[in-house]
């Protein structure tokens, strides 16, 4: 160091190499923060005790945006510009990711996330965002999985859709929902909204039951989903509930009851019961270090840090814009949630796993290729 120039080590020079997440800690959808960090920990550890990547250690630096959008945007600007961090992870929750991808982007800052699954977070008005990228499946995929599950397995003719209108994830998987649910054949038959937070949801499921749906896709986070279960089963609504990756928590089952899960379904990224070496071996460690069974955010958590580690040994240099340059040519990475070779929108092609509640346990009932 120079003397009299003041600063740190930088990036490059450094012996360690910082990385930064952005993550719903707190707030609404805590549970899918925190378990996203963790598969994150659990991944650097490894790395770190196999010698690192390029000879230096991975520091994660976490940052929590309390499940709110204008807090992303300040857990990015603070990652960037306190903790010089030279890639971010996060957010989970898309409506959050998109509240930071315009400042990774100005930062020229390269940003994974390992969850955001709606199409936005990396296209851009039909132009791809050069420093977003993905390490999980996207929505038109899902969506299209849960109406296909709808019409084929479940044998729907028609559905309602209940929308959280507050999320970019629960707007534009009603939209898919919608589109390939009557390419199917079937008819949506009712069309309500809520806003994350609601608690009562008796009125809206009372107009829902009384236009007779075979089916109530609800493409939400689990708080409201929980409630929502809870409520409509009370409200004596025996359909089949079916969901996406949003409904995946623990605190699913504490919120609506295991009774009242009976009879629902949704799409999700893995199930910690498929017999892959590769799962079977990440649950094993995933639990001696929080014994816990890892959900599909600690996977893809995971997933992305090993992302992140591979590109920056391929870009030969902790530098934010090899590391975006090499990130682009992610290829044939085998990884916990699948094989992970990006598309020219930075989004991977993955098989979701369709998830059935029984007795207060997620069931894994059939994987889907696309
Ligand atoms: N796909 C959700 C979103 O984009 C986030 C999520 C991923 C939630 C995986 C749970 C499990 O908002």
């Amino acid at each position: 160091l120079v003397a009299g120039c003041g600063g740190s080590p930088s990036a490059t020079e450094s012996k360690d190499i910082k990385i930064g997440g952005n993550f719903e800690l707190t707030g609404g959808v805590a549970t899918f923060g925190q378990s996203a960090a963790n598969g994150i920990k659990l991944a650097f550890k490894e790395i770190n005790a196999a010698g690192g990547v390029l000879g230096k250690q991975l520091v994660f630096v976490a940052a929590d945006n309390k499940s709110e959008p204008s807090e992303s945007t300040n857990a990015t600007t603070k990652l960037i510009t306190q903790d010089k961090v030279v890639a971010i992870l996060g957010a989970v929750a898309s409506t959050n990711t998109l509240a930071a991808v315009q400042v990774a982007s100005d930062n020229k800052i390269p940003l994974i996330t390992p969850t955001s699954t709606n199409p936005k977070v990396t296209v851009d008005n039909g132009k791809v965002r050069d420093w977003v990228f993905r390490s999980c499946f996207i929505d038109p995929f899902q969506g299209t999985v849960m109406a296909s599950f709808a019409s084929k397995s479940l044998k729907a003719k028609t559905a309602a859709i209940l929308t959280d209108n507050s999320s970019d994830y629960s707007k534009g998987l009603t939209q898919v929902f919608e589109e390939s649910f009557a390419k199917a054949g079937g008819k949506v038959v009712s069309k309500e909204a809520f806003l994350q937070k609601d608690q009562d949801f008796k009125a809206t499921l009372t107009k829902i039951k009384a236009a007779n749906p075979d089916v109530i896709f609800i493409p939400a986070y689990y708080e409201e989903v929980g409630r929502i279960v809870k409520q409509a089963r009370e409200l004596g609504i025996t359909t089949p509930l079916i969901g996406t990756d949003g409904w995946d928590s623990p605190k699913l089952v504490e919120i609506a009851g295991a009774q009242p899960l009976e009879n629902t379904y949704f799409s999700n990224h893995y199930s910690p019961e498929d017999k892959d070496p590769k799962v079977v071996k990440f649950v094993e460690s995933y639990k001696k270090e929080y014994g816990q069974t890892p959900d599909a955010l600690a996977a893809l958590g995971y997933d992305a840090a090993l992302m992140v580690a591979d590109a920056i040994k391929r870009a030969g240099a902790a530098d934010p814009a090899k590391i975006k340059d090499a990130l682009a040519q992610t290829k044939n990475l085998q990884l916990v949630s699948g094989i992970i070779t990006l598309d020219a929108d930075h989004n991977p092609i993955k098989s979701a796993a369709i998830i059935e509640m029984k007795d207060g346990k997620q069931v894994f009932k059939e994987k889907v290729n696309p």
